[in-house]
This record gives C-alpha cells, sequence and structure tokens, in this order.
C-alpha cells in the first residue's frame, strides 16, 4: 500500500497514520529489508542549493541501496550561475528522465512551487525556514527506536527555534504521535506562533529540562543571521547551551539528539555531545534508512497524476 501522494514536501500534510507507516517501512530499510534492485532504471536527482554533508550523501547512498541511477546536479558549476531558474532548471533534470527530485534550497516553499509543474516526484530535503521533512522523519525514528514509544514522552527542544526547519518538522511529528513538546529557547529566536500539537513554549531551560526524556538541541543558524538575535554566541552559550550541568535535570536514561551540523561549544558541549546519552550518530544511520523508504515509497510504484499534464499550460503567467 502505497503511503504518500507524488512527493513529500512537509510532516505537515501527513496524517499520524502515514507517519508511523513511514517509519515502519524506514524500520524494514534498517534491518535490510527492502529488495536491492526495487528502483532499478529509476533516476533520482539531487539538487542542493544550500550546502549538506548527511541529507545530500545519505539521499545518494539511499538510492544506490536501491538500485536507482543517482543524479547529483552541481548548482556552484551550473547554469543557475548564468541565471537560469530554479523551475527550469527542474524541468530540465525532470527532461533527462529523473523520476525523483530531492531539492535543498534557501526559500521557503521552493519545492512546493516546483512540485506544482513537474510531474516527477519532489522530496523537500529543507526549504529556508520551514520544514525538513525527512530529518524529522529520521528524528522520530531514533527516538522510537531508543526509547521504544513515543507518546507520553516528554522531548525539550533547545535553542535558534525561529529560523529551524528542523524544529517545525520534528516538533510537529513529535507533537502529532503524542509526545509532550517543549520549545525552549532566548525570547527573540522563539517564533510568536506555530500550530504544534502538545506543544508548549518557554525560555527558562532549567525548568525545561527537569524529567526530560529526549533533548535536542538545535545549532544557532548563523547563516540566517541568528547571531544578530542574541546579545553574543557567548552569552547564548552561557545561558543556553546544552551542558553536563544542565543534563543532570534530564531522566537519568534521557538521550541526547542533534540534527547536525554542530556549534560545538554554542548549542552544546563536546562532553554532551560525545557523552554517553549522545544519539547523534545514530541519528544520522537512521538518515539513510527513512531516505530509503521514502524514495522506495514515492518511486516503487510511480502514480500518473493526469491533473499536472500538460506542464506548460500550468505556469502562470510571468513565469518561466
Ligand atoms: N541535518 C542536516 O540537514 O544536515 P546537513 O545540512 O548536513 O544535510
Amino acid at each position: 500500500m502505497k503511503i504518500l501522494r507524488k512527493d513529500l514536501l512537509d510532516l505537515r500534510s501527513l496524517n499520524a497514520g502515514q507517519v508511523q507507516s513511514l517509519l515502519d517501512l524506514s524500520l524494514v530499510a534498517l534491518q535490510g529489508g527492502l529488495p536491492r534492485d526495487a528502483l532499478q532504471g529509476r533516476v533520482v536527482a539531487l539538487a542542493f542549493f544550500e550546502p549538506s554533508t548527511r541529507t545530500c550523501t545519505s539521499f545518494e547512498l539511499a538510492a544506490r541501496r536501491l538500485g536507482a541511477e543517482v543524479l547529483r546536479f552541481d548548482v556552484a558549476r551550473s547554469s543557475v550561475q548564468k541565471g537560469e531558474s530554479l523551475l527550469d532548471t527542474a524541468r530540465t533534470l525532470e527532461a533527462m528522465g529523473a523520476d525523483a527530485l530531492v531539492l535543498r534550497h534557501s526559500a521557503s516553499g521552493a519545492p512546493h512551487f516546483v512540485a506544482r509543474y513537474v510531474r516527477c516526484s519532489v522530496v523537500n530535503a529543507g526549504d529556508g525556514m520551514h520544514e525538513h521533512p525527512t530529518q524529522g522523519l529520521l528524528d522520530l525514528l531514533t527516538v522510537r527506536e531508543v526509547k521504544g514509544r513515543i507518546e507520553g514522552l516528554k522531548v525539550v527542544i533547545l535553542g535558534d527555534i525561529l529560523h529551524s526547519r528542523v524544529a517545525r518538522s520534528t516538533a510537529y511529528g513529535l507533537g502529532l504521535l503524542g509526545a509532550r513538546v517543549v520549545l525552549c529557547g532566548p525570547a527573540t529566536l522563539l517564533p510568536s506562533s506555530l500550530d504544534i500539537p502538545n506543544a508548549v513554549w518557554t525560555t527558562r531551560v532549567e525548568e525545561a529540562l527537569e524529567d526530560a526524556d529526549v533533548v535536542m538541541p538545535l545549532r544557532m543558524q548563523v547563516e540566517r543571521a541568528a547571531a544578530a538575535f542574541v546579545p553574543s554566541l557567548g552569552e547564548f552559550a552561557r545561558l543556553y547551551a546544552l551542558t553536563p550541568e544542565r543534563l543532570r535535570r534530564t531522566r537519568p536514561d534521557a538521550i541526547v539528539m542533534h540534527p547536525g551540523p554542530m556549534n560545538l561549544g554554542v548549542e552544546i558541549t563536546p562532553e554532551v555531545a560525545y557523552g554517553p546519552r549522545s544519539v547523534i550518530l545514530r541519528q544520522v544511520t537512521h538518515g539513510v534508512a527513512v531516505r530509503m523508504a521514502v524514495l522506495y515509497d514515492l518511486l516503487r510504484h510511480p502514480t500518473v497524476h493526469p491533473e499536472l499534464r500538460p506542464v506548460a499550460q500550468r505556469l502562470p503567467a510571468g513565469v518561466s
């Protein structure tokens, strides 16, 4: 039974059953249960308009492990540098045979926009400050695997919530599956509104960490000017970094997660990041499994969407 329709653009448009099914399929992938040739003959294009280590590499591994061909589009050496539009780039990759376009872009909503005008599947690999759905899924899988459940757990997401697409996907998914989510950071880094089920907000880190089952500090998004929202990175670290002392407030079996890349000494100290409670590298491993599950579900039996044809007639005036 197919879980997703044409694309994976965000977690917010999925229901709890779809999220659980994707986690179940990811577990099958993690245990080596997906056929190695399931996507033979399919082409997965990776178009990363922002830097990435984990997401890009794990999508490539995931596609190859399922037998797909991978087209790694190099934005810096491409005709994007000559002014080619995002949509023309996407349609060009599709015309070369891409069955899926894995897209990371600094503009929130870029994958949603592209998905309306291409017939191939679009997977959001992180769009601006909006969502990072496969990161959300791998975070959920990690919590479920390590803690044995999600429902009823207290999960603290700490730091730069405002700029974090990870926070939006992970917090939403956790809340949807019944975790108690606490979003904690300086007032300037907490969004004024964010519709997350089962979530509360606080600026008080010591209180937030009491009895937590899971803590996930977030990277200070310096490239999105996050440093300008706090007096200094040193001050932020003094007040909000996850240190061994702060970690002692959590449950004795609490785990520490981080989506990566880390700013050591800013949102998390090395003792915590590399300490016995850390499951950060397990998150990375789970990332490959989740991306295998997503590509497998989308591409194994591609759905023809007649409403998307012909593409050219659907382009709004002025879009090229
Ligand atoms: N978590 C994450 O998206 O990492 P990358 O930027 O390395 O892909």
